[in-house]
């Protein structure tokens, strides 16, 4: 990906005499560049709603064409009435300054101008995951499974990233798929960090917050007590998870009334593999491969344990997931507008008759994921953190 506002971009745009400052500390991580009001305005159209692209709980979204150079961006308008803005908007500035990833949305800067608060973030060109899971219209193309598990894998290593490989770890706290962005080729960013919190190092070790969050995707014992681990981000983890599966919303209350909570629907479908095809979003018909489907299940599944302790850590359900992203042809089917056609599910001889994928190769795949799997679940019942490549930053 292009660096987000590069060196050149901020020469340019300082030789330009904008308006726009660039702060910049000793540590070259922090680079927070501030905005005037005008310049924001300016580059939305005054807020016009043709620029418009979405609408949360804090504010509105716009798109935005920065200054003389006419980059892209999008521009968040916090509520001036949100008694909480204040503190999310520090916590989200600060944190995006100092966490990079190629999973995480970069946040290009920020304006402060009197009550006025605004993020600029990089523009994530296909929005939000929400938008092409939950909310699609008739016409429009389903994610492919593929698709759905690429997501899901950068999605896992957005959250390995803040738990595993930053210092102090980083609980994000509001994964949903709305606030998973999904650039040009489907590769998804974490954004909105205006809930993260900073945890310990010691997993048994808890932090208690002020519940906050997202009705659905919160851990059972977070929305109980408060109390906050790593682990709950690995719970909403799996709730996304079963969304892709699934195709359903966490909570849907136009759907029956035992079906309106996605985790209590599927609650028993998870303990009965044979079950595990009632799960298939129906949008999907029969183009998913049944071993992945098991195996992407069996990880959602773990996830959702009710007991933190025996969740896997994010760099285990890494593992597992880096499997089951490449279609059988060993290509990443990153467009679903462009499906290739995929060998008809239950019939694992489709994958030998159409000389695509050979038995051993496959059961390879399949070792390694039960593999990865079991040694997840083997690491986090022994309370142990696996912290591969890991090191304090
Ligand atoms: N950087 C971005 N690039 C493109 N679209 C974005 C970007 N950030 C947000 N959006 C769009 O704006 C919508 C609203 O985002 P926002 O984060 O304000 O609210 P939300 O995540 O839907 O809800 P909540 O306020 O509960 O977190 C997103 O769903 C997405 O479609
Ligand atoms: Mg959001």
């Amino acid at each position: 990906m292009s660096i987000f506002f590069s060196a050149e971009t901020d020469k340019l745009m300082t030789g330009a005499k904008t308006e726009t400052t660039k702060r910049e500390s000793g540590n070259q991580n922090i680079a927070a560049q501030t905005f005037t009001f005008r310049e924001l305005a300016t580059a939305t159209k005054n807020f016009s709603p043709e620029c418009l692209i979405g609408e949360g709980g804090f504010g509105r979204v716009y798109k935005g064409r920065l200054g003389n150079m006419g980059q892209i961006v999008a521009v968040k308008q916090l509520d001036r009435n949100g008694l909480q803005g204040n503190r999310e908007f520090l916590v989200e500035v600060l944190m995006l300054s100092l966490l990079h990833h190629e999973h995480l949305v970069n946040l290009g800067g920020y304006c402060a101008d009197g009550d006025q608060r605004l993020l600029v973030y990089e523009y994530m060109a296909l929005g939000s995951l929400e938008d092409h899971l939950l909310e699609i219209s008739p016409g429009q193309t389903p994610l492919s499974w593929y698709t759905r598990m690429k997501i899901s894998s950068g999605t896992a290593k957005g959250l390995e990233y803040l738990h595993e490989k930053v210092n102090p770890p980083v609980i994000y706290r509001d994964l949903k798929s709305s606030n998973i962005l999904l650039d040009e080729n489907y590769n998804p960013k974490l954004s909105d960090f205006g809930f993260a919190k900073l945890g310990s190092l010691d997993e048994n070790e808890t932090v208690s917050s002020r519940v906050m969050g997202t009705y659905g995707y919160c851990a059972p014992e977070y929305a109980r007590s408060g109390q906050l681990t790593v682990k709950s981000d690995v719970y909403s983890f799996g709730v996304v998870l079963l969304e892709l599966i699934t195709g359903r919303r966490v909570i849907d209350t136009m759907r029956p009334a035992n079906e309106q909570n996605l985790v209590a629907w599927a609650q028993p479908i998870l303990t009965d593999q044979k079950r595990y095809q009632e799960l298939v979003d129906p949008l999907l018909g029969d183009n998913f491969p049944p071993k992945g489907l098991n195996q992407a299940v069996a990880v959602a599944s773990m996830c959702l344990q009710e007991e933190p302790s025996v969740r896997p850590v994010m760099a285990d359900v890494v593992v597992a997931l880096s499997y089951l992203q490449e279609s059988p042809c060993g290509i990443l089917d990153e467009d679903p507008n462009h499906h290739k056609p995929h060998p008809p599910p239950h019939d694992d001889k489709a994958f030998e008759s159409h000389g695509i994928l050979d038995e051993e190769s496959a059961m390879d795949r399949e070792r390694a994921v039960a593999e990865a799997i079991r040694w997840g679940s083997n690491n986090s019942r022994n309370g142990q953190r696996s912290r591969k490549g890991m090191g304090p930053l």
